[in-house]
């Protein structure tokens, strides 16, 4: 009986995989490499101690994934594959809708064919749109998303439920993620952003590292109390156990669920610059450039549901923490997984 991770070369799944492999789970991994390196998963055998089976394949390529299926004894799959780039999205749509939903259309069908009828879907607090009220709960209405990456979280989402529905023999958790963060302790793994990085803290940590020479900070005049937008940057290794904790629900039986996955706390852009230069002692030179189109002034979770029902609770104590852990992955890998 194994879980099959598809994605799992990749930042959050590669994480998620030293979890559910030291919670003694089996693990099967299924990437295309197309934004990972088969690096990660070795420096995962490194962390656990246990080797990790991998098949390069593609989540659209259904006869390769009926050969996973055919070949292992498949229970649960975690689903992390997809693209993931905002503004990439919004310039090559076509191929964000293909590879997220027919990739997933095409895993969904496989998956109804050996039998398997459990599935994790990465999910992200994109689908909230820009919401009324912060912290979001789950029941927040979902909103208008500001670019195809995020429409395709949230058609996904709406495709899982109409499937559960049609068939209550499935089981489907959709974790909703704020902003993943940190590294694991170890420094071995992390996030290796191709090109120039579109998320904060990898902008950050290639500043750190010298790759690039300062941040631009996209808006100072928002309507919080330092004008810089506010978010719930969540340890990745926090992430990693709510996705075991979400295979014992899937193991109750639970049928459709929904989970925040954050912290509970927002953190402004400059409230993460000062705790990477406490926690490093590196200062970061920034400017303030305009806004980027799409971002939403705050956003962050109401984590109650996932404590109650799934007993999970961001266990990393702070920002500092996070981006100690940030630092350590790059400067211990200036190039990710490059040479
Ligand atoms: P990532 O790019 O590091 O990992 C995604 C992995 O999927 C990569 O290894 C990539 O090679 C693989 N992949 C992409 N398309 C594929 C395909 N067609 N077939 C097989 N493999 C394919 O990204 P991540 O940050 O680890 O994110 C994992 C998931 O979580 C994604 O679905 C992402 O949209 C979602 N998510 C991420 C964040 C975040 O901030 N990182 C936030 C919310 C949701
Ligand atoms: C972004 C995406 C979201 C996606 C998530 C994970 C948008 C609008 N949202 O979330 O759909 O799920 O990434 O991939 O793109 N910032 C800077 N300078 C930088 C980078 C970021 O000031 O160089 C600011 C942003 O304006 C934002 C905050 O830092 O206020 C966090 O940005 P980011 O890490 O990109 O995450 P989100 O915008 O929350």
């Amino acid at each position: 009986m194994a879980i099959l991770v598809t994605g799992g070369a990749g930042y959050i799944g590669s994480h998620t995989v030293v979890e559910l492999q030291n919670a003694d789970y089996d693990v099967v991994v299924l990437d295309n490499l197309s934004n990972s390196s088969e690096k990660s998963l070795k420096r995962v055998e490194r962390i656990t101690g246990k080797p990790v089976p991998f098949y390069r394949a593609d989540i659209l390529d259904k006869a390769a994934l009926d050969r996973v299926f055919e070949k292992e004894n498949i229970t649960a799959v975690i689903h992390f594959a997809g693209l993931k780039a905002v503004q990439e999205s919004v310039r090559k749509p076509w191929e964000y809708y293909n590879n997220n939903i027919t990739g997933t259309l095409t895993l969904i069908q496989s998956m109804r064919e050996h039998g398997v009828k459990n599935i994790i879907f990465s999910s992200s607090a994109t689908v909230y749109g820009t919401p009324a009220q912060v912290p979001v709960t789950e029941e927040t209405p979902k909103g208008a998303c500001t670019n195809p990456y995020g429409w395709t979280k949230s058609m996904l989402e709406q495709i899982l439920q109409d499937i559960q529905y049609a068939d209550r023999e499935w089981n489907v958790i959709l974790l909703r993620y704020f902003n993943p963060i940190g590294a694991h302790k170890s420094g071995l793994i992390g996030e290796d952003p191709s090109g120039i990085p579109n998320n904060l803290m990898p902008y950050i940590t290639q500043v750190a590292v010298g790759k690039r020479e300062e941040l631009g900070v996209f808006g100072d005049d928002y309507p919080t109390p330092d004008g810089t937008c506010i978010r719930d940057y969540v340890h990745v290794m926090d992430l990693a156990a709510g996705h075991v904790k979400a295979l014992k629900k899937i193991e109750e039986n639970a049928g459709l669920c929904i989970y925040n996955l954050g912290t509970g706390k927002g953190s402004s852009v400059l409230e993460v610059i000062h705790s990477f230069e406490e926690a490093t002692g590196i200062r970061i030179p920034y400017s303030v450039k305009p806004r980027r189109e799409g971002d939403v002034p705050e956003n962050y979770a109401n984590v109650e549901k996932a404590y109650r029902e799934l007993g999970w609770k961001a266990q990393c104590p702070g920002l500092k923490e996070m981006c100690a852990d940030s630092w350590r992955w790059q400067s211990q890998n200036p190039n990710g997984y490059g040479e």
